[in-house]
């Protein structure tokens, strides 16, 4: 009976034991916790200071330049930044380019997103994180690969005129990839840009 009564009433042999193991175990786990909310919080923070660094980058590299368009306000045209980074604008209509084969030797649409020249016909891309129109479904390395090797997708048609991709090459790994976390970080805008015409069906452009 006493021996009965002691295994029921009192500690079994293994409970200090688990007792201490379970009190490790915790703390383990609330030092596991802190860890994980200090990291979470550091990567985060170098996140945000990641697509800092790219909006720095895609200002300074004047990307607005060609992929915003251009409105017509007070002071003579800027940039529609309602439209930010979101290419050529689907709802004009694309009228035939001047002529620029003599002294002039290319054109912009007033928007400056439409180029004509000896390549034919370009369209700034939309640069938002759109996934139907614009760079949303790219992966990083698709968008490395574009700059890197001016192609389209990284790996299809060259990349025509005026993209200066033969200069953005030279980026750091480490810029291409701020640009591409502050793209995809931006207000994705819908918005189809029109296809490439090359040069044979530039004549055909009513
Ligand atoms: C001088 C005008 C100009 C500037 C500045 C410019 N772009 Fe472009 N970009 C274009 C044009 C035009 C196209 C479309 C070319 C084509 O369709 O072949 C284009 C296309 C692209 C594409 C699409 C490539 C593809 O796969 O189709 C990406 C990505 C891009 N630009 C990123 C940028 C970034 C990032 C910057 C700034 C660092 C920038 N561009 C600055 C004119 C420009």
């Amino acid at each position: 009976m006493n021996g009965t009564t002691e295994v029921q009433g009192g500690m079994p042999w293994w409970a200090p034991q688990r007792k201490r193991m379970m009190m490790s175990m915790g703390m383990v786990l609330v030092l596991a916790a802190g860890a994980f909310a200090l990291v979470a919080a550091s990567s985060t923070a170098s996140k945000e200071a990641e697509i800092e660094r790219g909006k720095y980058l895609v200002t300074v590299a004047v990307c607005n330049d060609c992929h915003t368009p251009l409105k017509m306000g007070a002071n003579g045209p800027e940039p529609d930044m309602s439209r930010m980074l979101s290419g050529h604008p689907s709802d004009l209509k694309v009228e035939p380019p001047p002529q620029t084969d003599g002294f002039w030797m290319f054109a912009g649409s007033r928007t400056a997103t439409a180029w004509a020249g000896p390549w034919g016909v370009s369209f700034t891309k939309n640069l938002t994180p759109d996934t139907l129109t614009g760079i949303g479904i790219w992966t990083e390395e698709m968008f490395m690969n574009a700059i890197r090797n001016g192609r389209h997708w990284g790996v299809s048609r060259p990349i025509m005129p005026p993209m200066p991709w033969q200069y953005y090459r030279n980026f750091t790994d480490e810029d291409l990839k701020a640009i591409y976390a502050y793209l995809q970080s931006i207000p994705p805008v819908f918005n189809e840009v029109p296809e490439y015409i090359p040069p044979t069906e530039v004549a055909a452009i009513k």
